[in-house]
């Protein structure tokens, strides 16, 4: 395995009933600015138990942090927290409300244009220190260091990733996703689903510690993933999904070993031009993804078809095909699209997607950089 330096400083704190340990979590002192998104939290009681276990402090708030959290956005978060002199902020929500808190974090203290620390990666002198409770479980954000912001105006959804930003505890309570609409749950499972692919497909470094947490992750949300649409009320399923998507990136499965990340690269592009949602578009994108890459991601593909999926690894190529069409079509049982044309999406997409690539410098991918823009566009064909 590769060398690597790990450290994930996030007091997970789960189960039902556990947003009133917020009382312990924040000090009694902090000047609050309590972020959420269009209005979920309020109808699904989420709101209240958070005002009320954060009586003793002073709270303000700023809602409507939307989904793909936009710069222009929190902009308007950061100047309410400078003028107001706050000093801790509580993300309630998704990963687009504790991105967002990510980067009003960093923004606040930030001398210059905030922007740059996306575009040009500023370094990050301090952040506000940042708690969250999460409602949605899928993109690991609530335990990682990193966040994806857009800016609307010139369409670029960049990423950064900084320590200063990471969330000082996440409290997951299974009860508050009973209310998710049945397409976010469905985007949660292949969202953490593909997160795991991303970190584990690759090629191999003997790394069986990394390797067997990555397989039980992917068969926990196998089997999960569809429990959680048939039984909507069953709190035990969305435990699970909770936990799994956590740990499919808090870091841990991705320690020392090569990484790709080239689907999320062209997911993001196809969010920021179609506004398609995150998880989507990684559905769109993976499956020709894994066929293009097939001979470099050999070794890897044949024990996931083996290990993941029950095939025999003897049969070569027809494994690795069959272990993609299965994963596809684990896309498809969770309800999510697989192919462009699902979205009226056609050719000039593909050259739209391409020339935004070209424009974010994303023309090397992959955990070999051999992903080149070429690559891209064929795997954009190919997912028509
Ligand atoms: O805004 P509200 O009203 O809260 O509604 C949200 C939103 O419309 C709703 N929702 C959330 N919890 C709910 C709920 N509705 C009912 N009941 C609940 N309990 O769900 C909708 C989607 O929320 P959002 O936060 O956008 O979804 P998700 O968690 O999938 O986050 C997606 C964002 O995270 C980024 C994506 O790029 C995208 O911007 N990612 C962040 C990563 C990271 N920081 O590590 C990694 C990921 O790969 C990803 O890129
Ligand atoms: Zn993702």
């Amino acid at each position: 395995m590769l060398n690597f330096s790990y450290c994930n400083p996030t007091r997970i704190i789960f189960g039902q009933g556990q947003i009133a340990q917020l009382r312990q979590q924040v000090p009694q002192a902090a000047t609050v600015l309590m972020l959420y998104g269009g209005g979920s939290i309020k109808q699904n009681g989420v709101y209240d138990q958070v005002k009320a276990a954060l009586e003793g402090n002073r709270v303000l708030e700023f809602g409507g942090i939307e989904p793909n959290p936009s710069y222009e956005t929190l902009m308007g978060a950061v100047a309410l927290a400078r003028a107001e002199g706050v000093d801790y902020l509580l993300a309630v929500g998704g990963g687009s409300v504790i991105d967002g808190s990510k980067f009003v974090a960093a923004a606040v203290p930030f001398v210059g244009e905030p922007w740059d620390i996306l575009a040009k990666r500023a370094p990050i002198e301090s952040a506000l220190p940042l708690g969250c409770v999460l409602t949605l479980p899928a993109t690991g954000s609530e335990s990682n260091n990193g966040a994806v912001i857009t800016r609307k105006a010139t369409q670029d959804k960049l990423s950064f990733l900084n320590d200063k930003v990471q969330p000082l505890f996440a409290i997951l309570d299974p009860q508050v996703t009973l209310s998710l609409p049945p397409k976010q749950v469905s985007n949660g499972v292949v969202d953490a689903f593909v997160h795991v692919v991303e970190q584990y497909l690759t090629y191999p470094v003997n790394a069986p510690v990394q390797d067997r947490f990555a397989e039980g992750l992917l068969l926990t949300l196998i089997e999960e993933g569809p429990k959680a649409l048939a039984e909507p009320e069953n709190i035990e399923v969305r435990g699970n999904i909770m936990w799994a998507a956590n740990l499919a990136l808090n870091g841990l499965i991705g320690c020392g070993v090569p990484q790709d990340w080239a689907t999320h690269m062209l997911g993001h592009e196809l969010t920021v031009l179609y506004g398609i949602d995150h998880a989507r578009s990684l559905a769109l994108v993976l499956p020709a993804m894994l066929t293009l890459r097939k001979q470099g991601k050999r070794d890897k593909l044949l024990q996931y078809a083996q290990r993941v999926w029950g095939l025999d690894p003897a049969d070569g190529d027809i494994a690795i095909e069959t272990a993609i069409a299965k994963t596809k079509a684990f896309f498809q049982q969770m309800q999510v699209p697989v192919t462009l044309s699902d979205y009226q999406l056609g050719c000039e997409a593909v050259d739209a997607v391409c020339a935004q690539l070209e424009k974010h410098r994303m023309t090397k991918l992959g955990e070999k950089r051999d992903v080149t823009l070429e690559m891209s566009r064929q795997v954009l064909q190919m997912s028509l």
